[in-house]
């Protein structure tokens, strides 16, 4: 029987509309990018139809051996891209990547190393309400009061006193670069694997703009839709050594069938990290969250360690307004077309839920073609809507002027 020749007005129409959302909005989450129409193509093709348990040569299922060939390249890409000996391009996320690290590397109760949520982790670093904290002995390290970089003497301490199997290094709000070298020489005092999960730097890595931490790290985990710009997903590099372990913990570890259309987009968006103007988004990505720092420290916002030398901000409402929590500032600008997200700064006194502050990216905007000239602008709609907060003729004025903006800049014209 064919399919319906009816089209889903319910769905496709609210496809529509996010569509016109994401072209007419300012979209500042930091994990957040646009994905190139070609890696969208590929995601939307005919091997979400397809069963490859297994890896390329290794199927249990026949008729793979296209499947075979792109991830194949998907594999080669990356590893050539970061300078990996082996590569998983596997899992369905970030998550799954950490979790299939874990699979591979721990006994449930083991000791793990990684930077506490409060200060910038993620969830699967440890978080009680992760599988991480529940399963694994997980101590957290944070940053130094002093300058609100990652405290690397602390690190030692712990390391020293807990003898933990592996350190987890990475972030998921932390706009600083992390260098893997203090990292190592601290795993190697103690004997620990050392796990770097480039979730959110993925692509800053890819194009030159944060020190690589494949050669220095046993493994590392990353996701492909971040700065990296393809499409939904994770990925696994690690060393010969751990090559096996790592591909039996994905599958039939944790996963059932690889998701072979999203392989496909990782492959092309493998592809479009390794050309050379990709360097130079990078370099833009950068550039503008500098830019949109600076702007927003003059508008009266305090940035979480002074500024930043990655693709986000951690930007502390307090000395703006005191009143002002990280929820509401989030509710204020996504109604006028701002779409950001709340979160907690080092030691809130609130909730995760509430915060005292918002975490901003510029991978989006850069994708969309801005540049440090726009920056000054976002700056002062942001603040223009925050302070104008109870006022909805502020509000709709601000949103006005932000669909103006972004007119310019549109990322699906089509
Ligand atoms: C550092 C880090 N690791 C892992 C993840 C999880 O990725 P995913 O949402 O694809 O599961 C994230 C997501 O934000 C992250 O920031």
């Amino acid at each position: 029987m064919p399919w319906s020749s009816e089209r889903d007005t319910e769905v496709f129409g609210l496809l529509a509309r996010e569509v016109e959302r994401q072209n007419t909005g300012l979209q500042l989450i930091a994990s957040e990018n646009f994905a190139s129409p070609a890696v969208m193509e590929a995601t939307g093709s005919v091997l979400t139809n397809k069963y490859s348990e297994g890896y390329p040569g290794k199927r249990y299922y026949g008729g793979n051996g296209i499947v075979d060939d792109i991830e194949d390249i998907a594999r080669e890409r990356v590893k050539a891209l970061f300078g990996a000996d082996h590569a998983n391009v596997q899992p369905h996320s970030g998550a799954n990547a950490n979790m299939g690290v874990y699979l591979a590397l721990l006994e449930p109760g083991d000791t793990v190393l990684g930077m506490s949520l409060d200060h910038g982790g993620h969830l699967t670093h440890g978080s009680p309400v992760n599988f991480s904290g529940q399963l694994y002995n997980f101590v957290g390290y944070g940053l130094t009061t002093s300058d609100e970089r990652v405290d690397f003497e602390h690190m030692r301490e712990l390391a020293r006193t807990h003898r933990p199997k592996l350190i987890v290094a990475g972030a998921t709000a932390y706009p600083r670069v992390i260098d893997p070298a203090p990292i190592r020489e601290i795993a190697d005092e103690v004997g620990a694997l050392f796990l770097f999960d480039a979730a959110h730097v993925a692509g800053l890595i890819a194009g030159g703009a944060h020190p690589n931490p494949t050669p220095l790290a046993d493994i590392v985990t990353f996701t492909t839709h971040k700065t990296l710009r393809g499409p939904r997903g994770g990925c696994i590099l690690c060393t010969s050594e751990h090559a096996a372990a790592i591909d039996k913990a994905i599958f039939p570890g944790l996963q059932g069938g690889p998701l072979e259309h999203v392989i496909a987009a990782k492959a092309v968006g493998f592809g479009e990290a390794a050309q050379p103007e990709f360097r130079d988004y990078a370099a833009q990505i950068v550039a503008n969250a500098q830019a949109l720092a600076e702007a927003l420290a003059g508008e009266g916002f305090r940035l979480v360690s002074g500024g930043t030398d990655n693709h986000l901000l951690l930007v502390d409402l307090r000395t703006f307004d005191d009143e002002l929590t990280g929820k509401m500032a989030q509710a204020v600008l996504d109604d006028a077309g701002i779409t950001l997200n709340k979160n907690t700064v080092p030691d809130d006194p609130r909730s995760p839920f509430v915060t005292s502050g918002v975490r901003i990216g510029t991978p989006a905007v850069t994708t969309q073609g801005m540049t440090p000239a726009e920056m000054p602008v976002i700056a002062r709609y942001i603040a223009t809507a925050l302070r104008g907060r109870d006022d909805p003729a502020v509000i709709a004025d601000v949103r006005e002027q932000v669909a103006v903006l972004c007119a310019r800049f549109t990322p699906y014209p089509d």
